[in-house]
């Protein structure tokens, strides 16, 4: 698996699939555990990510960090988190639908190796994505579907918590019921 898996890493860090190369400083290509059965997905690098390489380091992220250690998940011990595109888009615009096509291809290979047993989507742009295009992500967060064996579920985007921090009720909510789909369906995630 680690050769493999660096191997797929080397390749992606020197990606130039798309335009979104050009101005990047870094490709945040994921972080974690590539033995997780938990992964999590967001939409594309920030400022933060692009600057450091890793996902989910800003304000966002400590909120997702935050979330996280509420229900025993750790970035660096038992998760593995990634993005549907792994270069920053100017001024943090929504990714285009031509760059998450260029992009979608390295996260697929991830999965493939990773083999999660459950994927939870931060945000309408990764639910849409991966679950369902007409995903209504304020109806439907928390709520799990089983796709070719594996569990899905989207919850809020940490960034759209820190902007309505009304809904951080709704996210604890989902953090807990992953928590138990995790019992359920997991094996060694809280080992
Ligand atoms: N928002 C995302 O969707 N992904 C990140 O990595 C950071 C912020």
């Amino acid at each position: 698996m680690d050769t493999k898996w660096d191997a797929l890493k080397a390749e992606c860090m020197a990606c130039k699939k798309c335009g979104l190369c050009e101005g990047r400083h870094h490709v945040v290509f994921g972080v974690g555990n590539t033995s997780a059965e938990v992964m999590f997905i967001g939409e594309g690098p920030g400022e933060n990510e692009d600057l450091q390489g890793e996902p989910f380091v800003g304000l966002a992220g400590q909120l997702l960090d935050k979330l996280l250690a509420v229900i025993d998940l750790d970035r660096n011990k038992n998760i593995y988190i990634a993005n549907i595109i792994k270069c920053r888009p100017p001024r943090n615009r929504d990714p285009l639908p031509e760059e998450q096509d260029a992009c979608i291809p390295w996260l697929r290979k991830q999965v493939a190796m990773i083999r999660p047993k459950i994927i939870v989507c931060l945000g309408r742009i990764a639910a849409a994505r991966l679950m369902d295009p007409n995903i209504k992500i304020t109806r439907q967060h928390g709520e799990f579907i089983q796709r070719n064996g594996v569990w899905m579920m989207a919850t809020l985007h940490p960034a759209a918590l820190l902007r309505n921090p009304a809904q951080k009720p709704d996210a604890f909510t989902d953090f807990l019921k992953l928590r138990d789909k995790i019992h359920e369906v997991c094996t060694h995630t809280y080992e």
